[in-house]
């Protein structure tokens, strides 16, 4: 089974609604997925409905004082959450890029079994390039990149790159998928950042396309993904359509 890393260094793209959207559509396929919040902003944590004490938060995990399986809870939409919390913040501050640091979500993840587990995980990262982050990517099978229709998302996405290739010099390749979030029909910088996507990354370009809606906004504000927000809305539609291409790619194993 596939654990995803969601980032992107550009702040707003839409990491987080895309992991709760994408979770509630394997929720929907009975995937049973994970979803780990691994920014100290706690948005998925806050979108979810969901407030927890730092100590069952997935900084107890960093601190050693619970394993990942203790802190997962069951939403009411079949997806199941390690929350975080703003503590989680000190993270970055405290832990050093070492090498141990860095692989300590990933060895938690397999000790665990939960990346054996036959579900997917979904991690929800932060804006920046730290501990966190890059312990994400090297936990991680694949990375997942949204890109919103403006120059520095498509900036975050190319700076995302050099990253990689770091890793990958490390023996740690992970193959991504790039999609373009908030899209809209006929806007100039859409159609521009879209052709820039397809000609820079080939067939790690998504055919499918988020477009901006309503839907999705509220369903935020509402503690909602968007398929019980809105079941019928082309919100629903389009991660129903990214979920399914994901997998009959083969970038998603189910
Ligand atoms: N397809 C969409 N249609 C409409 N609104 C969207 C869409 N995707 C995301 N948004 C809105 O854009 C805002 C930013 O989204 P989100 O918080 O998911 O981005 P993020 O990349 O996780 O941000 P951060 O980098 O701060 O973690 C939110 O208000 C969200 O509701
Ligand atoms: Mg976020």
């Amino acid at each position: 089974m596939t654990v995803i890393a969601v980032f992107n260094q550009k702040g707003g793209v839409g990491k987080t609604t895309s992991t709760a959207n994408l979770a509630a559509a394997m929720a929907r396929n009975n995937l049973e997925p994970l979803m780990i919040d691994l920014d100290p902003q706690a948005h998925l944590t806050m979108l979810c409905g969901v407030e927890v004490p730092a100590d069952q938060s997935v900084y107890a995990f960093f601190q050693e004082k619970a394993g990942l399986s203790d802190l997962v809870r069951q939403l009411s939409n079949r997806v199941n959450l390690i929350p975080s919390h703003m503590e989680l913040a000190r993270v970055d501050v405290l832990m050093s890029q070492n090498q141990k640091s860095l692989r300590k979500l990933r060895r938690g993840m397999q000790e665990e079994m939960l990346a054996d587990s036959g579900c997917p995980v979904l991690i929800d990262c932060c804006p920046m390039l730290g501990v966190l982050s890059l312990s994400a990517l090297i936990a991680a099978d694949v990375i997942l990149v949204p890109v919103t229709a403006e120059y520095l998302a498509l900036n975050g996405a190319h700076q995302l790159e050099n990253t990689l290739r770091g890793l990958t010099a490390m023996g740690l390749y992970r193959p991504r998928r790039y999609f373009l979030n908030r899209y809209i029909r006929g806007h100039p910088s859409g159609e521009k950042v879209g052709h820039e996507l397809s000609k820079r990354y080939g067939k790690e370009f998504c055919r499918t396309k988020i477009y901006e809606s309503q839907n999705v906004m509220e369903g935020v504000g509402a503690h909602q993904d968007v398929f019980s927000f809105a079941p019928d809305s082309e919100g629903a539609e389009d991660f129903a359509f990214l979920l399914d291409e994901l997998v009959e790619s083969g970038f998603i194993r189910v």
